[in-house]
């Protein structure tokens, strides 16, 4: 709990992500990812592999920025920083332990940039939104090589839901619909990018209990149909006693070496008028 409220208060971060809960969900995260060490392990070791693969097959390595990159768990960042010539770790929240590990490993190659890549609330109509895309600032940076999408993309359609309910209640059908797009949005701007893309994600998550039975399926994607995957597994985010000593929520994540090529061979889901 000290090292919590330590991590809480040590943090850099504006009185905004300290109001809105993004740096306390930083803190639970690391909090839970120590908890659940053992029965993470696995699901961080499928995800640095398939961007491992990705980086040994870049031809050239000058720029590589990791969407998402919060604690590092999942993200082969070693090997970025012996790789590339120029890191940009992009979250919401750079906990203070990261920023302390990088100040102490001296990775003088490697910049953390606080950016909300879900788009702003700036402009949206009322639980819409711009339709501006927040991956545009992808576009200014230079020598860009590989973009990781790591485990972030659920995350934007859980706080997009979450907004959507606040804001409409029970009628939900439009804000469901940008809910997907923001998702759609997402994926298209990585696979537009012209620099390779990795994608990882969770896309659905069972709550089950000590019987096997199925209590809950929440269809993380919203709808959007992603391209067959190269790697999928499952991840053990919270294990029996995590939540509730009878009940265990395992997800589903899917891991794409190279989206870009996947998305445009036209697999996952089709171009609509939806689209923002
Ligand atoms: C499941 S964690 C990913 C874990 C991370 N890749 C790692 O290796 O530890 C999701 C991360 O996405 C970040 N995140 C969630 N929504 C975001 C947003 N709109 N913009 C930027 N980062 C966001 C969270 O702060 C968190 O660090």
């Amino acid at each position: 709990m000290l090292a919590e409220l330590l991590h809480f208060a040590l943090t850099p971060a504006s009185m905004a992500a300290r109001r809105d809960g993004s740096v306390a969900d930083s803190v639970a995260l690391w909090a839970r990812g120590n908890r659940q060490r053992r029965a993470w392990a696995a699901h961080e070791t499928h995800a640095r592999a398939v961007a491992e693969a990705a980086i040994g097959e870049l031809r050239q390595t000058r720029t590589a920025v990791v969407l998402g990159s919060g604690l590092l768990r999942d993200v082969p960042i070693e090997l970025l920083r012996a790789r590339f010539k120029r890191v940009v770790l992009v979250d919401l929240v750079h906990l203070a332990s990261v920023r302390l590990r990088a100040l102490l490993g001296r990775w003088g190659n490697v910049e953390f940039m606080v950016r909300d890549i879900a788009g702003g609330e700036e402009g949206r109509d009322e639980g819409g939104d711009s339709g501006a895309s927040p991956l545009a600032f992808l576009r200014s940076i230079p020598d860009l090589d590989l973009v990781i999408s790591a485990n972030v993309l659920s995350q934007i359609g859980v706080a997009a839901r979450a907004r959507a309910e606040e804001i409409a209640g029970a009628d939900l059908d439009g804000p469901l619909a940008d809910v997907a797009r923001r998702l759609r949005r997402h994926l298209d701007a990585l696979a537009g990018l012209g620099a390779r893309a990795v994608l990882i994600t969770d896309i659905a998550y069972r709550v089950r209990d000590r019987a096997g039975g199925e209590i809950e399926h929440y269809d993380l994607m919203h709808g959007v149909a992603l391209p067959p995957a190269d790697a999928r597994w499952e991840w053990p985010v919270a294990p029996f006693g995590e939540i509730r000593r009878d009940i265990e929520r395992v997800h589903d994540v899917v891991a794409h070496g190279d989206f870009g090529r996947a998305w445009s061979a036209g697999v996952g889901s089709p171009p609509d008028a939806d689209r923002g």
